[in-house]
């Protein structure tokens, strides 16, 4: 594709030989308003260097690049040269493009091969899998994706919560009160069951806690009679997970969780006092971060068990040496932004180099419409429910408004599924936001099953063509596509949107921001549907009917990659 910024570029540094080439492209704005121009080139700056008024520096480039069979018309306006793309060259070469790439358009080679490790989900073992944790599931999934699609080698780890004093606590209560079949039944609600009657008894009964803190050592030590407790709480808890993993389409390289640096730690906690970072405080080891406003952080307990921090600390430098990663990315909630800090900095004062290639992703916070969620009042609504609620409204909206599909559950999969994680997705990650059944599954707002319905209709488009219909729209449009046809105003705007797919990826892949892929999706449907709405696209002309559906073609083919961005899938009828 043309890169139409550049070749801009070369021809105003034909002009201006006062600045460099990049500082010419980095100037180049494109206009809010669409009537100011495609391209707008800015002459403030050169005032200075050429000793002359900016509009009159202004007139002299537009008159020089004018006759450019680049563009359909060039303007000053006032201290601005606007340029007006010719749309039908224009036109062509995003068509052409888009046909000739695919299922690759959007991708790109900026990764060049590195290796960046995404890590997300990491929910905590026997503890719900609850709605909040679709944020860091969903979002982690879509950064892998835009990653991957950057051209970069990705590797997914789950950072599994599945180590520490409540460990003991679980087994101490299965021995006293436990069954195995319930277990198995239903892993996560009994072992939380498990958990909350020991707290209850432990109040009564103090010497508990004392059982469950020799059990955890006994953990620590290898002992197999614990280990093997242990071991089958977790097997079943990942049973659970992973039900929810493959509702949504998502998976992992890695579960290595905190457990599987339980072992690697003194190794840190010695270099940590090597460098003369560690101070003993009541038997604790402590590092302390007041110096850059980051408090203390406790590396060791009194009794010389380790915390949460040196686990990530060991898992930091052990992603680094098994993996060489160009970008370590977590994706957990902002609550833990201290910890992330403070973990990071420690690895700088340790003298890692590559401490700031670790990159925390933080976000929001979700609550429910009615009431926030709170683990301890028993509110909890498993994330589970939440994506078979929306698969079984999904069926009775689809059957309501009398759907065509020929096969309803597989289409009520895919839109209520994808109308969950469009909307996780929506908007910027940071930002707390009220999940509401009505938003969600709202067919004519900015929500995922508007895009896939947008994505069905184009379509239906082509199966009302033809298969002939659209074998010759495939041809003609990569041997060149008759861009006249596609000129009017509906078409230009919606290939201006195509065209910009791949930078938007980009965008997104550096901001670790998915929300931005989103929002460009929404545009695109709302712009297809307008193109849909003002041009008549079966006609008689063949060449203008093959045009058009190239158009089709290439709109289908970003909205379903633009989508599979997100983790999202695309039904074909709907
Ligand atoms: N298990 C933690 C939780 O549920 C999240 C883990 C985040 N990742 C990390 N490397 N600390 O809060």
């Amino acid at each position: 594709m043309v890169n139409f910024k550049e070749e801009i570029a070369k021809l105003i540094a034909a002009e201006v030989t006062d600045l460099e080439f990049s500082e010419i492209q980095s100037m180049i704005e494109i206009p809010q308003d669409s009537k100011m121009g495609d391209y707008a080139f800015p002459c403030f700056k050169l005032a200075k260097v050429m000793r002359k008024a900016p509009p009159l520096i202004a007139k002299n480039i537009a008159e020089k690049i004018a006759d450019n069979p680049l563009f359909e018309k060039v303007e000053q306006v006032n201290a601005y040269v606007n340029m007006f793309i010719s749309k039908e060259e224009f036109v062509k070469d995003v068509v052409e493009d888009v046909l000739e790439k695919g299922d690759g358009f959007g991708r790109s080679d900026i990764g060049g091969g590195k290796t960046v490790i995404v890590e997300y989900s990491s929910p905590n073992i026997a503890k719900p899998f609850h709605i909040g944790h679709i944020r860091s599931t969903v979002i982690g999934n879509s950064i892998y994706k835009i990653y991957d699609a950057l051209g970069y080698n990705v590797i997914r780890i789950n950072h599994l919560g599945d180590y520490g004093t409540q460990f003991g606590k679980m087994i101490c209560a299965y021995r006293h009160w436990g069954n195995k079949e319930d277990v198995i039944n239903e892993p996560i609600k009994t072992l939380l069951g498990y958990y909350t009657k020991f707290h209850e008894e432990a109040e009564m009964h103090p010497e508990l806690d004392d059982e469950a803190r020799e059990i955890f050592t006994k953990l620590e030590h290898g002992e197999p009679e614990e280990v093997e407790l242990w071991q089958w709480f977790r097997d079943e808890s990942l049973k659970e997970f992973s039900r929810v993993y493959k509702m949504l389409g998502i998976e992992f390289d890695s579960y290595n969780g905190e457990s599987f640096y339980s072992d690697k730690m003194p190794r840190f906690v010695k270099e940590l006092e090597e460098k003369g970072l560690l101070e003993e405080s009541r038997g604790a080891h402590i590092v302390d971060l007041e110096k850059y406003g980051l408090g203390v952080a406790l590396i060791t307990k009194s009794d010389g068990s380790t915390l949460y921090i040196t686990r990530d600390i060991a898992a930091a430098v052990y992603r680094k040496e098994t993996y060489d990663f160009y970008k370590n990315i977590y994706v957990v909630a902002s609550q833990q932004n201290l910890h992330f800090q403070q973990w990071i900095q420690i690895l700088e004062l340790m003298g890692y180099e590559w401490a700031r290639d670790c990159v925390h992703v933080p976000f929001g916070l979700v609550s429910l419409e009615d009431g926030t969620m709170s683990t301890r009042a028993g509110r909890v609504v498993f994330l589970e429910d939440v994506l078979n609620r929306a698969v079984e409204q999904t069926r009775d909206i689809i059957k309501e408004k009398g759907v065509n599909t020929d096969n309803i559950d597989e289409t009520a999969r895919q839109v209520g599924i994808g109308a969950v994680i469009f909307n996780e997705l929506s908007n910027n990650r940071i930002k707390d936001y009220v999940f509401s059944w009505s938003k969600v599954l709202d067919f004519n707002g900015e929500t995922g099953p508007y895009v896939q319905y947008t994505y069905a209709r184009c379509a239906s488009v082509l199966r009302n063509a033809g298969e002939e219909a659209v074998k010759s729209a495939m041809e003609k449009g990569l041997a060149g596509v008759d861009a006249k046809y596609l000129t009017g105003e509906s078409s230009y705007a919606l290939a201006k949107l195509l065209y910009r797919l791949p930078q938007v990826v980009a965008e997104a892949g550096e901001k670790y921001e998915p929300s931005i892929v989103t929002r460009h999706i929404v545009d695109i449907a709302q712009s297809f549907n307008r193109f849909y709405h003002d041009e008549h696209i079966l006609v008689d002309d063949a060449e203008e009917r093959a045009a058009k559906l190239a158009l089709v073609i290439s709109a289908k083919t970003a909205i379903k990659n633009g989508l599979a961005l997100l983790g999202m899938e695309t039904p074909e009828r709907m």
